[in-house]
């Protein structure tokens, strides 16, 4: 086990509706709420910066470039630790350029075309561990996706920065958790192919914030609460309960980041004066976002912030449907 994990407790909601996320090595006590990690574990090798920079949006940079993903959720983890403990700065205005390839990312998965991706059975342990390893390239994308929103976008209000850091913080406790688990089934991250159309996504909308919040978070990740249950229902049926666990905490979690893309959307679209509705079929069109198929998960997206309205039209594909002409 990896030291930080044995340095992560089990906690709750700390009661101020902004909670950091943490993890735990037991997954069947863990709580209803939210994981918090407790500061107190500061003095974990794991959690100490050895980076000089002391700016959060600069530190989510030089984070979106690291190429290993260990070192990289590691690093996320200790830059959400070092925000708590009041180590760091923040510049909501500084305009930053990338000076390196961004997202870094390891030489392995080899990145292949959706259409090539195998799917095996879940019978078997190699069947498991490729579906397994599909959710932690997911989750290893979600952590660069959550940092890009932190450091590309300038000009934004403080709480924006800070809901994203919480996002890569618990995206970074989702691959952790996911690749820990990889390892039981005597596999690891990089082992299987994998493809990139998360990430294409936000190289399309790097540069507008309102097309990145209304076609990653409230619609990538806003797919993942459809599937998800439906891939925790295969694991458990599989006999894989510990993964069936770990894709509880991360729909609950998941949740409440399609629920900060929502709020953010709508305060952009509000401050352009735009209808959110009709603003989003335009964008899905305009950036050529994926058809979204049924079944949905009307619940979580009720819970993540999508009025009745913009279920009504996802449901009668108005928007997928123009976007696929
Ligand atoms: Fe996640
Ligand atoms: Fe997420």
């Amino acid at each position: 086990m990896c030291q930080i994990q044995q340095c992560m407790q089990m906690g709750s909601n700390n009661g101020n509706g902004r909670v950091f996320c943490f993890t735990m090595p037991s997954l069947a006590a863990f709580p209803s709420a939210k994981a918090l990690f407790y500061v107190t574990h500061m003095n974990c090798p794991h959690l100490s910066n050895s980076t000089s920079i002391t700016e959060l949006r600069a530190l989510a940079l030089q984070s979106a470039g690291e190429t290993d993903s260990s070192r990289k959720a590691e690093g996320v983890i200790a830059m959400a630790t070092s925000w708590q403990a009041g180590e760091l700065s923040l510049d909501t205005q500084q305009s930053l350029v990338a000076q390196q390839s961004i997202p870094g990312r390891p030489a392995k998965p080899e990145l292949i075309s959706p259409k090539f991706v195998k799917h095996r059975s879940m019978l078997t342990v190699e069947g498991r561990a490729a579906m397994i390893h599909a959710l932690t390239h997911i989750e290893f994308n979600a952590i660069n996706l959550a940092l890009d929103a932190l450091w590309r976008f300038a000009g934004m209000p403080r709480a924006y920065y800070l809901d994203w850091l919480q996002v890569a913080a618990e995206e970074a406790l989702h691959f952790s958790l996911l690749a820990a688990h990889l390892q039981t089934l005597g596999y690891q991250y990089g082992d299987f192919p994998a493809h990139n159309s998360m990430w294409e996504m936000a190289d399309k909308t790097s540069g507008d914030i309102l097309a990145r919040m209304a076609l990653v978070p409230r619609t990538l990740e806003a797919r993942g609460l459809d599937a998800t249950p439906m891939t925790r229902a295969k694991l458990a049926q599989a006999g894989d309960q510990p993964a069936a666990e770990i894709l509880d905490i991360i729909l609950r979690d998941e949740i409440g980041h399609v629920a900060i893309g929502n709020h953010w959307y709508k305060v952009l679209c509000d401050e352009r004066d735009l209808d959110p509705v009709a603003t989003y079929a335009t964008l899905t069109v305009q950036y050529k976002a994926p058809v979204l198929r049924g079944p949905f998960n009307l619940p979580a997206r009720r819970a993540a912030g999508f009025s009745e309205i913009e279920l009504t039209a996802l449901m009668d594909g108005v928007p997928s449907a123009s976007a696929s002409k």
